[in-house]
């Protein structure tokens, strides 16, 4: 089930990426709600799954484009199923992709958002700096995860951090990674009820910290 999560495959990787288009609606409409998002930008779901999160911020940015990733052609059949309209109205595309190394050009896209997929990235460090590269200048980044460092629910997470190898991080880790490689603006929210964490930043280039 984990590694369906991490790369939906076949027929019940496809049932199970339209089941995270209802299963992480909810997280997904909550961490939306942490950034300004205004109607005329280029954004980038990557690890979009069943393509709910695309069609949601495609509704957000009426006058721009919004592009989904990745790297399961399972979940990139369901999310361009789910964006059939969008995409023959030329405002989505879906592209089977991996986050380690994307087509974009530099600086092309002004919201780069990832949900639920960024513990799963091969190496995270790295694969940020190819997400820093194809964000724009004041543009942002948005990451929300449900598995995350806390003292409350540590022995929880570390189970499922153990089944699978992922990327475990604190808010403080994460400050420290991104400022590390050029993003400015850090900050976090949680939802402790439901143990959700949003953090943002924004790369702007000749700013302390910046590249
Ligand atoms: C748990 S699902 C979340 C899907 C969607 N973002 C959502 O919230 O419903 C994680 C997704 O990230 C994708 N993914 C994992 N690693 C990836 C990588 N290195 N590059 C692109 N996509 C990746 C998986 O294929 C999967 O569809």
């Amino acid at each position: 089930m984990l590694s369906q999560c991490k790369k939906p495959d076949g027929r019940f990787g496809r049932f199970l990426a339209r089941g995270m288009n209802f299963g992480h609606s909810g997280l997904t409409k909550w961490g939306l709600g942490f950034i300004d998002i205004a109607n005329d930008i280029d954004a980038l779901d990557i690890g979009c799954g069943g393509g709910r999160t695309v069609e949601r911020l495609a509704g957000i940015a009426t006058d721009g484009k919004v592009i989904g990733i990745d790297y399961s052609p399972d979940a990139v059949a369901v999310a361009r199923k789910k964006n059939r309209v969008l995409i023959n109205e030329k405002r989505v595309q879906i592209f089977q992709e991996a986050v380690s190394s994307m087509k974009f050009s530099d600086g092309a896209f002004d919201l780069i958002t990832a949900f639920e997929t960024h513990y799963f990235w091969p190496d995270f460090r790295n694969d940020l700096k190819e997400v820093y590269r194809v964000t724009k200048q004041n543009g942002q980044l948005l990451i929300v995860g449900a598995v995350y460092k806390n003292k409350k629910y540590g022995r929880r997470n570390q189970r499922i951090v153990d089944a699978i190898g992922m990327t475990y991080l604190g808010i403080d880790e994460f400050r420290e990674v991104l400022e590390g490689i050029g993003y400015s603006e850090f900050d976090a929210l949680e939802e402790k009820n439901k143990r959700w964490l949003a953090v943002k930043c924004k790369k702007i280039t000749g700013k302390s910290g910046g590249r």
